[in-house]
């Protein structure tokens, strides 16, 4: 049975790539949440689907041996195996989102906000596949797949003049060269490694937080922006962009290890 784990699937595109896998009942679907209590679109979604095989595990990737219990539970149900490793977990609340490198109160803030997303974006990334590699390698597919953004390359931001989103893209561009570098490190045991754009993408019907009115102006700005630079982007359903990234993940393989792929409206 094809087994999936996706890290970060308490809502937005993480809850879609749940519902879409374990549709097909062969799939073992493992997803991580920091809290299981507090993940109610999770639990209405996996209420509805009509397989037994979602698997919901706790974990905040910024707490490497919660990973690692994780990693070791996921086995347990699988066997020890893993085919597919979907990091998808990312620091998205808005007020760190939006700031761009000139617009924090003060250097320590700064210092702060940086840390918290490296530690999300890059850090969690690292200790999960870390964590996760004795199953991939167990696996058939050998696939991780790291959910990335054109804000975190540099063509797109400079196109796009996006020099918001600092803290995010920043550390997000990271996230693309952790993907390659894992590609370059397991590429003789046959692994592929990418990191995949989902698009533009309407993720508020399950967000956890509200956004303040001088967030929504200052993100419908950047939609503007982004707009202009690229005509083609559009705004994407989570059902489209996931069942995309899915058709991808099928279709790749070695070949294709180390790129970042963009969503095609972008690229
Ligand atoms: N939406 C877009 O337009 C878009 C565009 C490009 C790329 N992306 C990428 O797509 C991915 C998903 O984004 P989204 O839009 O679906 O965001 P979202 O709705 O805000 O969901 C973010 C997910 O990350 C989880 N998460 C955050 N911090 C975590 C931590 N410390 N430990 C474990 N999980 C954590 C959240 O869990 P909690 O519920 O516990 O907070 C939530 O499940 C991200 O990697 C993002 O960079 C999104």
């Amino acid at each position: 049975m094809p087994s999936y784990a996706i890290i970060g699937g308490s809502r937005g595109l993480g809850l879609e790539f749940v519902r879409q896998l374990a549709l097909d009942g062969d799939n073992i679907v493992l997803v991580t949440v920091r809290n299981k209590q507090r993940s109610p679109h999770l639990d209405d979604t996996v209420n509805q689907l009509p397989h037994n095989n979602v698997h919901i595990l706790e974990a905040d990737v910024v707490d490497h041996q919660a990973i690692k219990a994780a990693a070791t539970e996921a086995g347990n149900i699988t066997g020890s195996s893993l085919d597919v490793l979907i990091y998808n977990a990312a620091r998205l609340e808005y007020d760190n989102l939006l700031r761009g490198l000139l617009d924090y109160d003060s250097e320590d803030q700064l210092d702060e906000e940086f840390m918290q997303s490296l530690k999300v974006n890059v850090l969690g990334s690292i200790h999960t596949v870390n964590a996760f590699l004795p199953l991939l390698r167990r696996g058939t597919a050998k696939k991780i797949i790291i959910v990335g953004t054109e804000g975190g390359e540099r063509d797109f931001v400079r196109r796009a003049r996006l020099s918001d989103m600092a803290a995010y893209g920043i550390t997000k561009a990271a996230e693309h060269m952790v993907a390659t570098k894992y590609a370059v490190a397991l590429e003789n045991e046959g692994f592929t490694v990418v990191s995949v754009s989902p698009g533009f993408v309407d993720v508020s019907d399950t967000k956890s937080e509200l956004m303040s009115e001088t967030n929504a102006s200052k993100m419908n700005e950047i939609a503007r922006r982004t707009f202009a630079a690229f005509p083609t982007q559009a705004l994407l359903t989570t059902q489209v962009a996931v069942q995309r990234i899915l058709a991808d993940i099928r279709n790749i393989g070695p070949a294709e290890s180390g790129a970042f792929r963009p969503s095609p409206e972008l690229a």
